[in-house]
């Protein structure tokens, strides 16, 4: 038994952060599913230990992405990237998994409204930090490194600059807080997150380390010395008065350092394991410090769960045979990565309980359509060949986002998973949902002379196609438009079927948001005919035709079955807000996406004359697309294609999904909702304002 000489004081929240968690399982399960070696640009995360553990099951660690055998897969670490190591990985065909810490990738995004908003960016960080590094690729022209306070004093803007300011996740609280005060003194004007880009642990840990080193002597901080957080957490402690070493590991403990020393404070930054803390204790106790007490200042429970690729599983689970599933639970698995905060439970859960009932949703229309192929094919096989059509497009996969949206509303509400009959309500809206989702895209791609429809020929294509194989007689592409006619009449009819068992007044939302989806079809449909540039109205059909029935009315159907009613304001505010933003980047992405990732033909809008926002805007705002829409009857799409591009208005639907994103998270700030689904919802219409599919 040593002598006693003193205690140690174990500080709590210490240690692993969620961003870490799910870095080092995006590795771990990358390996599992492609098997070593899987390459890894720079430490997954600022730890020895960990890079060594993985090393050893087979991660290779590499410095640039340019290191990686061309088609191998690399994975980002999670301090993120700047968008050119996204290009250069990309061009050199890499199987690229980001483990890029969600929080991270919140200040990316800010950094890019910032930029677009022509703002000259004053980053708030380490230059040498790879986060930082990340970050400032965004906008490498129009940013400055601000490392400390003295350059917030010294750095000079023209008159007239309008800056924005971000800071790196792992800073000390209380140095980013003057630099921020001097920033905001020197350039009144200067708009940024104050503090709130710091994330929540590197924040817990560090009030975890104040209450600990004013009842200490002495404060080690496990960690490795390239790890940002680990080591403010040294100096947070010191600012008190308190000395602190920073600890890589159990053997670079010196005894010299606990002369005179009687307690000890203990804690861990954000990428050290646990095991290297059990290490230190035992080695404390060894010499004379056995008693440990634990401060604890905070609970954490937050979640992030890896990327949707990574989970193998649910594919396998959902697939039809014949048929892959693509995607299905895209969203659900994706928002639920991006951030869950709240009590351990339904953190955990979130993401997961969205998905059980999902599975549910799609297993119901899968029946319905099996027990009706049957039924018809027995009576004669053409019968189903619009059964099969819509059968194929649900295989296909989809987003599923109407009824994630529906089941979120329901649990959101505190709609509990209890066999109940609202329970199994919210699985059937889920389904009619999709199958009402399926009549609109059956119908739209008619409407709107698309081949495409999740990578696969659309309903009518393909049957105009058989059409002319089998010789038959009268016109193919009107016998392939009648079967899509049909499919889409039998998925309209079927999504009814499925809301049988609604309640009054579920049915009157679900009743209300078909029709609304309908006619705003039509609205969209007559602009393009008669060439109406209206950004008003381009911004009401976005609303009408496809963010109703998208997003505000299955939340307000899912809140309806849990039945609470209180929550229709902010549902609707969120809603409305976040279906503008689907649509909008829906136009964006049919004018510059890629048609591989969203499976749809890229510039169909253009030639269908679709004035939407986009060209509404332009439209109206430049003259060159004026002339170009004036001139109907020879319409030129690859001119206008160009001229749009050079109008700038791309960037302006940008800021007004940029807007209409806030305005979908302010509204969520007040709204009562179960434990983590206010982050929930908030990611999800990130999600679905920014995606590229
Ligand atoms: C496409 O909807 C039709 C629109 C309302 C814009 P989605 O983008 O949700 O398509 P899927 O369901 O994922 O295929
Ligand atoms: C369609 O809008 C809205 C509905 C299907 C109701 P779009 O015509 O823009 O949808 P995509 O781009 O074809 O999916
Ligand atoms: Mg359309
Ligand atoms: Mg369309
Ligand atoms: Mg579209």
């Amino acid at each position: 038994m040593p002598t006693p000489r003193g205690r140690v004081l174990l500080a709590e929240p210490r240690g692993f952060c969620a961003g870490v968690d799910r870095a080092i399982e995006i590795v771990e399960r990358a390996l599992e599913i492609h098997g070593a070696p899987v390459y890894v640009r720079k430490q997954i995360v600022h730890n020895e230990h960990v890079v060594r553990e993985l090393e050893e099951r087979g991660a290779v660690f590499v410095d640039s992405e340019s290191e990686v055998p061309e088609g191998a897969v690399c994975i980002f670490s999670a301090h993120g990237v700047s968008p050119q190591v996204r290009t250069n990985a990309a061009s050199r065909q890499l199987n690229v998994i980001d483990a890029t810490c969600p929080l991270v990738s919140k200040v990316h995004q800010e950094a890019r409204r910032f930029a677009r908003d022509e703002r000259t960016l004053l980053l708030i960080g380490h230059a040498d930090h790879e986060e930082i590094e990340g970050t400032y690729g965004e906008a490498p022209d129009r940013t400055l490194i601000v490392e400390d306070a003295d350059e917030a004093r010294r750095i000079e803007l023209p008159e007239g600059t309008n800056a924005a300011f971000l800071t790196q996740t792992t800073l000390s609280v209380d140095d980013t807080s003057e630099i921020v005060d001097i920033l905001r003194e020197r350039f009144p004007g200067i708009v940024g997150a104050g503090s709130e880009d710091i994330c929540y642990a590197s924040q817990n840990r560090q009030n975890a380390i104040k209450a600990i080193a004013v009842e200490s002597d002495f404060v080690l901080v496990i960690g490795s010395a390239n790890s940002s957080n680990s080591v403010r957490m040294v100096e947070v402690a010191e600012a008190l008065g308190t000395p602190g070493k920073l600890l890589p590991s159990v053997e670079l403990l010196d005894p010299a350092w606990l002369e005179g020393v009687q307690t000890v404070g203990v804690s861990s930054g954000a990428s050290a394991p646990e095991v290297l803390v059990e290490q230190v204790v035992a080695r404390l106790a060894e010499l004379g410090y056995g008693e440990v007490d634990s401060v604890v200042t905070a609970k954490e429970n937050v979640v992030f769960r890896p990327p949707a690729g990574l989970e193998r599983s649910k594919t396998d689970e959902d697939g039809t045979p014949g048929d892959t599933v693509a995607g299905d639970a895209h969203v659900a698995d994706a928002a639920a990565g991006e951030e869950a905060a709240g009590d351990a439970a339904p953190a955990a859960g979130l993401g997961e309980a969205t998905s059980r009932l999902l599975t549910r949703a799609t297993a119901r229309i899968e029946d319905l359509l099996a027990a009706e192929r049957k039924k018809w094919g027995d009576v004669d096989d053409r019968m189903t060949q619009p059964i099969d059509a819509i059968a194929h497009l649900v295989a296909a996969g989809g987003k599923r986002l109407r009824p994630t949206f529906c089941i979120s509303g329901y649990l959101a509400a505190g709609g509990e998973l209890d066999g109940s009959d609202a329970e199994e309500a919210v699985a059937s809206a889920g389904a009619a949902l999709e199958l009402l989702h399926a009549f609109a895209l059956i119908h739209d791609d008619v409407m709107d002379n698309s081949p495409t429809r999740r990578g696969r020929p659309t309903a009518h294509m393909k049957h105009a196609g058989i059409h002319t194989e089998q010789g038959w007689a009268g016109e193919p592409r009107r016998y392939g438009e009648g079967v899509a006619i049909i499919a889409g009449d039998l998925a309209f009819g079927y999504a009814h079927t499925v809301t049988e068992t609604l309640s009054g007044p579920a049915r009157k939302v679900w009743n209300h948001l078909g029709t609304e989806m309908i006619v705003g079809q039509q609205l969209d449909m007559a602009l393009a005919a008669e060439l109406a540039p209206d950004p008003a109205l381009a911004r009401y059909v976005a609303v009408c035709k496809s963010g109703q029935y998208t997003i505000h009315r299955p939340l307000a159907l899912g809140a309806t079955i849990a039945g609470r009613d209180d929550l229709h304001a902010a549902f609707e505010t969120y809603g409305v807000a976040a279906g503008e933003a689907f649509q909008l980047r829906d136009d964006l992405l049919d004018a510059f996406g890629d048609p591989e990732v969203t499976g749809k033909p890229a510039g169909l809008d253009i030639s269908e004359h679709k004035m939407n926002l986009l060209l509404a805007l332009a439209a109206t705002k430049d003259a060159e697309v004026a002339r170009l829409v004036a001139d109907g009857q020879n319409w030129n799409a690859a001119a206008l294609h160009e001229a749009l591009l050079a109008s700038g208005m791309r960037e302006e639907v940008e800021k007004r999904i940029d807007e209409l994103v806030e305005t979908a998270h302010k509204s969520l700030e007040k709204a009562p909702l179960a434990p983590g689904w206010r982050e929930r919802l908030g990611e999800m219409a990130v999600q679905v304002a920014y995606r590229d599919r």
